[in-house]
């Protein structure tokens, strides 16, 4: 079952401007690791250069990637822990 969680406003009219061909688009995360996102997707870095993928593509979520926006296995060895999780809205 898939629950509602709250998208803060900036990040919805982000989502809201991406193209439809995400739509079957999964990302999963990782305890302590990556986001592992499964799909056909386009993904822009911060120099507004765009990649296409499809199948699985793992990006980096410690921020010690010498390989950004991928995960290169750095956060193994970097000590990253997150114990974030994603929470339900009541409706
Ligand atoms: S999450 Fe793997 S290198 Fe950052």
């Amino acid at each position: 079952m898939l629950s509602k969680v709250r998208i803060e406003p900036e990040c919805a009219v982000a989502a809201a401007n991406l193209p439809r061909v995400m739509d079957n688009v999964r990302i999963k995360v990782r305890e302590n690791g990556p986001y592992l996102v499964t799909g056909a997707i386009e993904l822009i870095d911060a120099d507004g250069n765009p990649y296409t993928a499809e199948g699985n593509v793992v990006l980096c979520r410690c921020g010690g990637s010498a390989s950004k926006p991928f995960c290169d296995g750095s956060h193994r060895t970097n000590g990253f822990t997150a114990t974030e999780r994603a929470t339900a809205v009541e409706e």
